[in-house]
């Protein structure tokens, strides 16, 4: 089990003074730190199709950017590449093991854990990023330049590689195994591999006010709400016929507030919204082996029952009462009496029977949890 460990200030002070504020190193954050997944196997990860993963170099001093699958990395040479591939989280255990020690931030902010592979000299460039990210620093060492916030042009260095203007830094350093930089977003950043290195990078997004929009559109169109009209009777004499007046202007308004002041549509909104995943899962079906309700029972007096890496399972205050837990981007209700057990789903990735107790007796929660397990959402180690 990976435990963050903070020399020189606590996690309250982090949040308080750096979160979403300022860049800062945590030397040592991890002790004795070894590689979640060696380079070859993350090479190897990039050759499946299901994978995102992009490979950037420097050719005749222009940068280049390719995206994965690959099916060999010879013609990229010894030096002055890098490969990055999402999402390892959701194709490797041992790498969603890394989610962990970060979760005093909640499960809706994160978005994946980013691997990359550098050789020496490799590096993606002077960016910045729109997310809060922990870089942890595995096998090899990484020298890495941080700037302040602030206007930061920026170029497409390649049709795929936004890039920024060089920067002064305000952090110069070098990264050695189990040191980690927390960068926030707007924060321009550079990394260049000293040597073969590994870098582990816990990143949390947050989503813009057109983002949340334009799923909040899709979902009440999907869910076919939100249909009731704008209705005006008793209006007035209008007196300039172009003039959309303070009071219409007050109805548009109010007649868009009253969606967002729903807070069954809107609970019901946000759990599906933060619980969809961006790419796929590693899911491990179990087809002929289905297992039946008792059996799932059975087994949890056992061994505990594991979630998939990536998969995101969401509940909120006006909708758990009912049981109400959002998996996958889609609402599931199980009744009063499921709450705890709905609870325990949401907040942990490792379940055992007594958490789990209270759903199992109710047979809409044991067939449900039974057919996630069947799909491969939640699985039995042995
Ligand atoms: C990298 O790990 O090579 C890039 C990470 C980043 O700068 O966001
Ligand atoms: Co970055």
């Amino acid at each position: 089990m990976l435990t963050l460990h903070l020399a020189d200030f606590t996690l309250e002070h982090f949040m308080e003074h750096y979160w979403q504020q300022k860049p800062v190193v945590i030397r040592q954050g991890f002790q004795h730190f070894e590689d979640l997944i060696s380079p070859n196997d993350l090479a190897g990860l990039a050759c499946e199709e299901e994978v995102e993963s992009r490979l950037v170099y420097k050719k005749d001093g222009e940068w280049q950017a390719e995206n994965g699958p690959f099916e060999t990395y010879k013609r990229f040479g010894k030096e002055g590449w890098t490969l990055v591939v999402q999402a390892v989280n959701h194709w490797s255990p041992e790498v969603a093991e890394l989610v962990k020690p970060f979760a005093f931030i909640p499960k809706w902010r994160l978005d994946d854990v980013m691997i990359s592979y550098a050789t020496p000299g490799g590096g993606v460039g002077p960016h910045i990023d729109l997310y809060d990210v922990f870089i942890c620093q595995g096998s090899g060492k990484r020298h890495w330049r941080v700037g302040d916030k602030g206007e930061h042009r920026q170029f497409a260095a390649h049709a795929a590689l936004l890039h920024v203007d060089p920067f002064q830094p305000i952090i110069d350093t070098e990264l050695l195994p189990g040191d980690i930089l927390y960068i926030p977003p707007g924060f321009p950043h550079e990394g260049v591999a000293l040597e073969e290195s590994m870098s582990f990078s816990v990143g949390f997004r947050a989503k813009s006010n057109s983002d949340l929009l334009s799923g909040l559109a899709d979902y009440v169109i999907d869910k076919e709400l939100g249909k009731t009209l704008i209705s005006d009777p008793k209006r007035p004499i209008h007196q300039h016929q172009g003039h959309i007046n303070p009071s219409d202007f007050a109805m548009i308004r109010a007649h868009l507030q009253a969606v967002l002041d729903n807070d069954t549509l809107m609970a019901d909104f946000a759990g599906s919204y933060f619980s969809k995943t961006k790419c796929g899962l590693d899911l491990q079906a179990l087809d002929d082996d289905a297992l039946s309700a008792e059996e799932v029972t059975e087994q949890l007096l056992d061994q505990p029952l594991i979630r998939t890496g990536g998969l995101r399972c969401f509940y909120l205050d006006e909708t758990v009462a009912q049981g109400v837990c959002y998996i996958d981007g889609e609402r599931f209700e199980f009744g009063a009496a499921s709450k705890a057990a709905v609870i325990a789903l949401c907040d942990h990735d490792e379940l055992s029977h007594d958490e789990l107790a209270t759903g199992m007796e109710n047979p809409a929660f044991a067939s449900q949890l039974t057919e996630w397990v069947n799909v491969g959402f939640w699985y039995f180690r042995d």
